[in-house]
């Protein structure tokens, strides 16, 4: 499903964020990405999602060469990918409802039962009340679930959330994990980057582990090493 081969990320003139990454992600697996702020997990996720160029090596998606792809081939297998962004990057012009039905009225399914099935989704996030606001007027943990609904309604191939239970309570994070389990289990292949491991191991699912990230607080004894790429 993905494969980085030998793959560096550098931002101008900076020490690469990610140096030298080999790994590949089987179809149907489901993976988490940990790391410290700073360790370049979003930048892993953009990367996987073409929004980002490797500086060096290959990324394979779907078994081809990403460095083949023209425009018009990224953004077909962009829509077989639901990804949730850390600044969740919802269309504030249009109602709840409309944002999470937007991947399917894209795939070309029509009006009534769309509306149903992302009411009946949007309830089961606990947003069945919101279904008619626009995003400005949505809480920060609110805006995030309309987010993940909008990223698993059309069941995509690869769903990517980053950070995706950042900004809500336990019992709710807990739900919307559950939530990318049940889509799992239906042959999506998911990757979580979260900095919170205590939530990570709750669930029996392997971990890619960056190491490096922003340097040691002041006062912070327990990090004295200087922080590794
Ligand atoms: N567009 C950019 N231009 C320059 N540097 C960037 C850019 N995006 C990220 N960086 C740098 O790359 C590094 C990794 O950032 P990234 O956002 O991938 O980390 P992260 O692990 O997602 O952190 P967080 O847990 O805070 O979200 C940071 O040092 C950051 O400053
Ligand atoms: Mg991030």
């Amino acid at each position: 499903m993905v494969r980085f081969d030998k793959v560096s990320l550098r931002y101008g003139a900076a020490a690469p964020v990610l140096d030298d990454l080999s790994f590949h992600l089987e179809p149907g697996s489901f993976h988490f990405i940990l790391g410290a702020s700073g360790a370049g997990k979003s930048s892993l996720l953009q990367l996987m999602y073409l929004w980002q160029r490797p500086s060096e090596g290959r990324i394979s998606l779907f078994g081809r060469d990403t460095r083949e792809l023209n425009r018009h081939d990224k953004a077909l297998m962009r829509r077989r990918i639901g990804v949730v962004f850390q600044d969740f990057r919802l269309l504030d012009h249009l109602t709840t409802l409309e944002n999470v039905a937007l991947p399917l009225r894209v795939a070309g399914r029509n009006r009534p039962s769309l509306d149903e099935h992302t009411a009946e989704l949007l309830s089961w996030v606990g947003l069945g009340d919101h279904l008619h606001n626009y995003p400005p007027t949505l809480s920060g943990g609110q805006q995030q679930r309309v987010a993940i609904a909008r990223a698993v309604i059309a069941r995509p191939s690869l769903l990517l959330a980053d950070e995706p239970t950042g900004n809500v309570d336990d019992r709710l994070a807990l739900r919307l994990l559950y939530l990318f389990e049940e889509l799992n289990k239906m042959g999506t292949t998911v990757v979580i980057a979260t900095h919170n491991e205590a939530l990570a191991e709750r669930f029996r699912q392997p971990m890619i582990r960056l190491t490096g990230g922003d340097a040691p607080l002041p006062g912070d004894r327990r990090r004295t090493a200087k922080a590794r790429q």
